[in-house]
């Protein structure tokens, strides 16, 4: 038997579309950010591939330091920003409606962002100008890009503030960050987002500053409007159970890069690597006691430096003994379709690791 059919599908190193020509809405194409540091070169994304569609959601999850956030930076082009960002090493491609963005004019990637993609970030008070009134940024964020009179973009601000949920939206146009709470900043955020009506909206980690009520009512707002506008969005999240509802594709982080990506369902109920296992244990239940919730993933994440030859995640996995045929430990697992638009990054062969999730993870969660 061949490693080939003993793991049940061919490799292929990236979960590219069958024509190279056709290119999804978001086209991410063996993205690499590397930044050189006084300890060596920090790997922080290397070699990670995803599409995305209009009208559709991406969560993507992975632990503190998997490269989550700089995938994000790198689509905005913000990642050099920072006296650390500067000596930053890009390749791969990034296309979005058609665009390249890696090799583009740095001017024109500033252009796109703002009017074609934008972002809410887990702080809004970093990034919010304190001495500014919320209606003030949101003003100053829509004549950025559209030549209107300040009178036009202060009614644009108000409708905005008025559907992300700002009771009395006439007065609080008026208010400073500080003077909302924190969901009302982070509501006030996504209306500065949406300003343009941008076609991709990417969240980083959207309401874990947040209390669990507020977190719902927030994810249920991002779902609503991404509803309204049919813009494609990505949420970047450290729990898994934050984008069950939301996504319609999951992708796993690991060590910079992808170790399983699929749609929601999949992940949930055929989740294919034993990282995504782990990440399934330690979601939060409802139906357990608090103490029994949290089993998280054992072991500390790789260092980006010297990312180890072979799988990174084999210093924690529970199964790197599993017999895998003549794959020695040295080869890296490459993403290899498991199932329709499903691909995982494990040397397993199929039918032990269907063994473990049904007899030995699923009596578990
Ligand atoms: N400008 C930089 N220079 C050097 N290393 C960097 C830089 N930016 C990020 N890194 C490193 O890249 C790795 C990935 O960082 P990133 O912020 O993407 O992680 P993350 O998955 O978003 O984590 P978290 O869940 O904590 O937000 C980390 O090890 C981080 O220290
Ligand atoms: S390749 Fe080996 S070490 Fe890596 S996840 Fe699969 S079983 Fe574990
Ligand atoms: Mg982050």
């Amino acid at each position: 038997m061949t490693d080939q059919t003993k793991t049940g599908a061919a490799a292929v190193s990236e979960p590219v579309p069958a024509s190279a020509d056709h290119k999804a809405f978001l086209d991410v194409r063996d993205l690499r950010v590397h930044f050189p540091t006084d300890d060596g070169l920090v790997k922080s994304v290397d070699g990670l591939s995803f599409q995305l569609e209009k009208g559709q959601t991406l969560g993507i999850v992975g632990e503190s330091g998997s490269g989550k956030s700089v995938t994000s930076l790198a689509i905005l082009g913000l990642h050099r920003l920072g006296a650390r960002g500067k000596n930053v090493q890009m390749s791969g491609e990034i296309w979005l409606d058609g665009k390249e963005l890696v090799g583009a004019d740095p001017d024109e990637v500033r252009r796109l962002r703002g009017r074609e993609m934008a972002m809410i970030f887990q702080d809004p008070l970093s990034a919010m100008h304190p001495y500014y009134t919320v209606g003030n940024q949101i003003v100053e964020a829509y004549r950025v890009h559209h030549d209107v009179p300040k009178k036009t973009a202060r009614k644009r601000a108000v409708e905005l503030l008025d559907r992300v949920g700002i009771p009395e939206p006439n007065k609080r146009v008026d208010s400073y960050p500080h003077e909302f709470s924190g969901g009302m900043r982070q509501r006030a955020m996504i209306a500065m987002a949406l300003v343009n009506n941008p076609e991709l909206l990417i969240a980083d980690e959207p309401t874990t500053a947040l209390d669990v009520t507020v977190q719902a009512q927030i994810l249920d707002l991002i779902r609503d409007l991404q509803k309204e506008f049919g813009s494609a969005v990505i949420i970047i999240t450290h729990d898994l159970g934050v984008v069950a509802e939301i996504a319609d594709d999951i992708l796993v982080m690991y060590g910079g890069r992808c170790v399983e990506r699929g749609p929601v369902d999949r992940i949930f109920y055929e989740p294919q690597h034993p990282y995504t296992w782990g990440l399934l244990g330690s979601m939060p239940r409802i139906d357990r006691e608090q103490t029994d919730r949290l089993i998280p993933v054992k072991g500390s994440p790789p260092s980006l430096i010297n990312v180890p030859s072979g799988c990174a995640f084999n210093p924690r996995c529970p199964y790197a003994d599993v017999p895998k045929g003549n794959i020695t430990r040295t080869e890296r697992p490459e993403l290899r379709e498991v199932g329709s638009r499903h691909f995982t990054a494990c040397h397993m062969a199929q039918e032990d690791r269907t063994r473990i999730w049904n007899e030995e993870i699923v009596p578990k969660l």
